[in-house]
C-alpha cells in the first residue's frame, strides 16, 4: 500500500480531514473553499426532490451529509468508501436522515446498472489504483438522464506540471491530463460535458442521455 492510501486509512486523518486537512489542502490546490465546492456539487448534479445519489470515495461524508439535505421524500445519498476509519467518522459527523454509508471498492461497485440519478467522486480518483475502471463503474450505475461529476488532479503545463506530477507519483497520487475524463465521458455517449480547471484540480460534469 502506498503512502497516500496508508494515509487515507489512518484514524488520525479521518478525525481532522473535514475540519482541517481538506479545507487547507484543497484551498491551496484549487483556490476554492469547501462551501464553494459543495454549492457547485449541488448545482452541477442538479440535486432536488427524491433523487438517488452516489457519493463515491466519500471519506468522512463531508459531501454526503450536505448533499442529502437537498433531497426530499424517498431521496437518498449513499456514501461509499473502502476506509473503515473514514466511514466511522462519517457516521459520527455526517449522519443524516437521507444519508447512508457503505464499505466497498470503487472499482467494483455493488450496485445494479442505472441505480442512481446522480453520481459524484470528489478528490479521490488520483488515489484509486485503477481510476479509469472506477469511472466506468460510475457511468454504469448512472441512470439515463442522470448527472455525473468528478473532481481530480490536473497537470498544468510547463515545469510546475512536471514537478507536481513527479511529487504526486512519489506519494502515490496520479496527475491526469485535461483530455482523459472528457474523452472517457464522450466514449460512453455522455453529453453536456463541461470541464473547469482550478489551479491543480479539474472539475468535469456530464449527463447520461435519457
Ligand atoms: C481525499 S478523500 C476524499 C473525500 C471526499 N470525497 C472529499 O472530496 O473531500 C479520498 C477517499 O478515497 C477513498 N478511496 C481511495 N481508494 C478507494 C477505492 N478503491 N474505493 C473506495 N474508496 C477509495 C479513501 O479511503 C478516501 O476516503
Amino acid at each position: 500500500m502506498n503512502l497516500a492510501r496508508r494515509t487515507m486509512n489512518a484514524p488520525a486523518l479521518a478525525a481532522v480531514y473535514e475540519r482541517a486537512w481538506r479545507p487547507a489542502l484543497f484551498y491551496l490546490a484549487s483556490g476554492r473553499s469547501m462551501d464553494t465546492d459543495r454549492r457547485d456539487a449541488v448545482r452541477t448534479l442538479r440535486l432536488s426532490g427524491p433523487k438517488r445519489v452516489l457519493d463515491l470515495a466519500c471519506g468522512p461524508g463531508n459531501f454526503t451529509g450536505h448533499l442529502s439535505r437537498e433531497l426530499t421524500g424517498d431521496g437518498r445519498v449513499v456514501g461509499l468508501d473502502y476506509s473503515e476509519p473514514m466511514l466511522a467518522q462519517a457516521i459520527r459527523d455526517n449522519a443524516a436522515p437521507r444519508a447512508g454509508y457503505v464499505r466497498g471498492d470503487a472499482r467494483t461497485l455493488p450496485f445494479a446498472d442505472g441505480t442512481f440519478d446522480a453520481v459524484c467522486c470528489f478528490g479521490a480518483l488520483y488515489l484509486i489504483p485503477d481510476p479509469i475502471r472506477a469511472t466506468r463503474e460510475m457511468i454504469r450505475v448512472l441512470a439515463p438522464g442522470g448527472r455525473i461529476a468528478i473532481s481530480t488532479s490536473h497537470r498544468t503545463p510547463g515545469w510546475f506540471g512536471a514537478l507536481s506530477t513527479a511529487v504526486g507519483a512519489a506519494g502515490g497520487l496520479r496527475v491526469f491530463d485535461t483530455e482523459t475524463f472528457p474523452a472517457l465521458f464522450a466514449e460512453h455517449g455522455l453529453t453536456d460535458i463541461d470541464q473547469q480547471l482550478h489551479r491543480l484540480l479539474q472539475y468535469v460534469s456530464a449527463t447520461r442521455p435519457a
